[in-house]
């Protein structure tokens, strides 16, 4: 039996179909209260317009929250034959309520529907994916105050080049954090935005109030215009990719870092056993498999701004269908980069730093640029100093002196955390 609210009379073929509805049935589950709650906004709308009695409002708004229950149950499913969740929520109020359950749709096409289900979604995906950050944030600054003092050697080019802390590696990939949830607020601010009301994307005959069911459903405003709206339709999703891959970024670092202080050759850090993994053939190994999965996962997150702009490069403007594949994208990257933000917390919370590293004589040369430094407060201008301390290490009579005094603003000594934490705290306030 065909069951497409377009149904005129034939069957459309089988292959058709399932070409067509894709992975919405299962996509879809994750829209289903949003949608319920647009529904809700849009009947009280229409009511307070005369194109619903208010009889039939208090009978529509019980049998959607009866549907509403169902799904935070967890018993909702779209049927198979059911192309999608607006059509699956629709059918199963005709077949409860008979004819006024064939009134919701006045005024709205399932282009509008799903952009408000879409922003809804957004909202609250942003909103996880920050107190996800938040978590790992709180984690790293706690890790930099816990090991401020233990000094670790820094690199350029790979090579060592001067004094860097545990303190300042963590906290500056809680601070990198901040620019990320700089991105998190602003694609958070984009979803804020109502759609309703633009129906197909060319709005209505009807004089929908779009202010009442920007109220209803929490928006910061309306997008005005109908054309703009509709627009919003993968500007939204791109926003939200750019947000994810900034943050998988930031993480796919740090993932790298760990892997790399753990290499038998640095030995800067380690893991309890347990949180390791093994070899097949090599008795003695315990890998960071964590981390790879992690910095591979990150790199794919990366991609995703580069998909949804091939995927929607050139696109006519107005709705086309095309935009359905972008949930086949976005959906699984939102529930990705909280389990690796998640995953990369609970590892934290267990690493061990090695002390004292700087004692090893092969990182002797990080001294080198301390050495120059005390030479010029002693008066030797800088050149010379750089000079006198450069042919010691070129004859090889250069000997360390092992003192390290960094106190200004972010350094060593002073890694400024409260003041990063300040940062972070602002940036959620505006997602409150
Ligand atoms: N599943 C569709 C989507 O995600 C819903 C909108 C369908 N609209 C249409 N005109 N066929 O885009």
């Amino acid at each position: 039996m065909a069951k497409q609210l377009w149904n005129k009379g034939f069957e459309p073929d089988q292959l058709i179909e399932n070409f067509t509805v894709g992975k919405d049935r299962e996509l879809d589950l994750r829209l289903a209260r949003y949608d319920v709650q647009g529904s809700m906004a849009h009947i009280k709308m229409l009511e307070s317009i005369g194109l619903l009695t208010k009889d039939e409002l208090n009978i529509l708004l019980p049998a959607l929250q009866d549907i509403a229950d169902s799904i935070e149950r967890g018993e909702f499913t779209i049927e198979d034959g059911v192309e999608d969740v607006h059509s699956q929520v629709e059918f199963l109020l005709t077949a409860k309520l008979g004819d006024v359950g064939k009134k919701i749709h006045s005024g709205r096409s399932r282009n509008d529907q799903v952009l408000v289900d879409l922003k809804l979604f957004f909202r609250d995906e942003l909103k996880r994916i920050s107190e996800a950050i938040e978590r790992l944030f709180t984690r790293l600054q706690q890790l930099s105050e816990e090991h401020r003092d233990k000094l670790m050697p820094g690199y350029t080019h790979l090579q060592v080049a001067m004094p860097s802390s545990f303190g300042l590696w963590f906290g500056a990939y809680a601070e990198s954090l901040t620019d990320d949830m700089q991105m998190v607020v602003a694609a958070y601010n984009i979803a804020n935005q109502n759609p309703l009301g633009s129906a197909a994307g060319y709005g209505s005959s009807f004089p929908l109030d779009r202010e009442m069911t920007t109220r209803l459903l929490g928006f910061a405003n309306p997008h005005y215009n109908v054309v703009a709206a509709q627009m919003s339709r993968g500007k939204t999703e791109r926003a939200v990719a750019s947000a994810i891959a900034a943050v998988a970024s930031t993480l796919g670092h740090l993932a790298m870092d760990v892997c790399m202080w753990m290499c038998n050759n640095f030995g800067f850090v380690k893991f309890p056993d347990e949180l390791t993994t093994g070899s097949s053939i090599m008795p003695h190994k315990k890998n960071p498999d964590v981390f790879e999965i992690m910095r591979g996962k990150c790199n794919r997150l990366q991609s995703l701004p580069n998909e949804l702009t091939i995927l929607t490069a050139n696109l006519p403007l107005g709705y086309n269908r095309d935009l359905q594949l972008m949930k086949d994208i976005v959906f699984p990257a939102t529930t990705e980069l909280i389990e690796c933000l998640d995953m990369a917390d609970f590892m934290l919370a267990h690493i061990k730093i090695k002390d004292n590293i700087l004692d090893d004589p092969r990182y002797d040369y990080i001294f080198t640029v301390e050495d120059v430094n005390r030479l010029v407060l002693q008066g030797v201008p800088f050149r010379d100093a750089y000079k006198q301390v450069g042919m010691s290490v070129q004859d090889g009579s250069y000997k360390p002196t092992r003192e390290v005094h960094h106190t200004h603003l972010g350094s060593i000594g002073n890694p400024a955390n409260s003041q990063i934490l300040a940062k972070m705290q602002a940036l959620l306030k505006l997602m409150a």
